[in-house]
């Protein structure tokens, strides 16, 4: 049952073409509308709404923080993102002028769904994103977006993710048709885009020998850091979950600007650095982060475009990812970063689908 791999959780990686496929599949299509018959909102709905909550756990809140800038940048409504745990007892303002989206792969994690409950009681309207059909979250919601990633069985979401990802681009461009934010050749080129990430990932996937490379130089490491800015960041919070799960290394993700802030006091000879480099506008600030920590010593692997070849003369590895819109290069960039996690598990001889202490899906808070 694992195909030939040897473990769920590599196999669930090298998923992800088809899981991207099979989650757009008469959704996306170039040339027409968004297609989404399980959200039935109107434009007067969303007129209506005040506020846009993402609220979820884990990796599924990961993907969330890119569904802000989604529906933020196409459809111009603003977006809060919070983790369901703390959410639900912030005492969130939650009135009929609230659309909440909860995002689980599972749709039975108990914070998620308090969260959803509680919501719908003071008259939110409550969009799921989940990858199980007939789930609590499915059944409870008012509208429900199923990804197609398929049973993920690894403990330590991959493809789940990806199509979550999918997900919240899919409802951010409905949105934006919806309220007329955007042309229809404006959408269209994100579509187009959006439909060639299958064939993308594939390509990333290649690369496995040179990121395995790299895993075995940093297998032995306490500390690792991660650094991105904007969707990069995203992509950093990410990847540092994925290796605290599957290598139980300390990891810890920050936004690049923030180093001078406090963590370049931890940047020392043979420091691991991580950073994702994919949003051309944040370029140069992202080169002169990296300088500052490569000048101190810091091991380094960056995952950027093709194009970038600036970054290869100063940094211990670089793998290069085919080139696509900003917006949606978080779903080629954590795939090196999921790769790397999982080489780094198989030298250390861990258990790569079920790391311990944790569960596929946490139903009790
Ligand atoms: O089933 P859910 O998406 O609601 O699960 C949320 C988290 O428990 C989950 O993403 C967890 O962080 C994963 N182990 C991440 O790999």
């Amino acid at each position: 049952e694992k195909g030939g791999f040897d473990h769920f959780t590599i196999k669930e990686i090298h998923e992800q073409p088809k899981a991207l496929r099979d989650t757009m599949t008469s959704r996306i299509v170039a040339g027409q509308k968004v297609k989404l018959d399980d959200i039935t909102i109107t434009k007067e709905m969303l007129e209506s709404y005040s506020r846009i909550y993402i609220v979820a756990c884990g990796t599924a809140y990961n993907a969330g923080v890119v569904g802000k800038t989604a529906i933020e940048s196409l459809a111009k409504i603003p977006v809060e993102v919070d983790v369901a745990s703390e959410f639900r007892y912030r005492d969130p303002i939650i009135d009929s002028r609230t659309l909440l989206i909860v995002i689980s792969q599972s749709g039975e994690t108990a914070d998620t769904l308090a969260v959803l409950r509680d919501s719908k009681k003071k008259g939110a309207r409550v969009i799921a994103i989940t990858n199980v059909v007939g789930s609590s979250v499915a059944r409870e919601a008012t509208d429900v977006f199923y990804t197609w990633a398929g049973p993920e069985i690894g403990v330590a979401s991959t493809k789940a993710y990806l199509t979550m990802l999918i997900a919240v681009y899919t409802i951010a461009l409905h949105f934006a048709e919806l309220l007329g934010t955007m042309t229809d050749e404006e959408t269209d080129v994100i579509k187009k885009e959006m439909l060639l990430l299958p064939d993308k990932v594939s390509k990333v996937i290649e690369q496995k020998e040179n990121i395995q490379k790299f895993a075995l130089k940093i297998h032995g490491e306490k500390d690792v850091f991660f650094i991105g800015r904007g969707l990069d960041y995203a992509v950093a919070i990410e990847a540092a979950l994925k290796l605290k799960e599957l290598t139980y290394i300390h990891a810890d993700a920050y936004p690049g600007g923030e180093l001078k802030h406090g963590p370049i006091a931890l940047i020392e000879k043979n420091t691991s650095v991580l950073a994702s480099l994919t949003q051309r506008s944040l370029m140069d600030k992202m080169h002169s982060n990296l300088k500052e920590v490569t000048s101190r010593g810091a091991k380094v692997m960056v995952v950027t475009y093709e194009s970038n070849k600036t970054v290869d003369s100063f940094v211990d590895t670089a793998v290069h990812i085919p080139e696509t819109i900003d917006l949606l290069a978080p779903v080629l960039a954590v795939v090196p970063m999921q790769l790397l996690s999982y080489y780094v598990c198989s030298f250390k001889g861990l258990d790569v689908d079920k790391p311990r202490n944790l569960a596929k899906s946490v139903t009790v808070e």
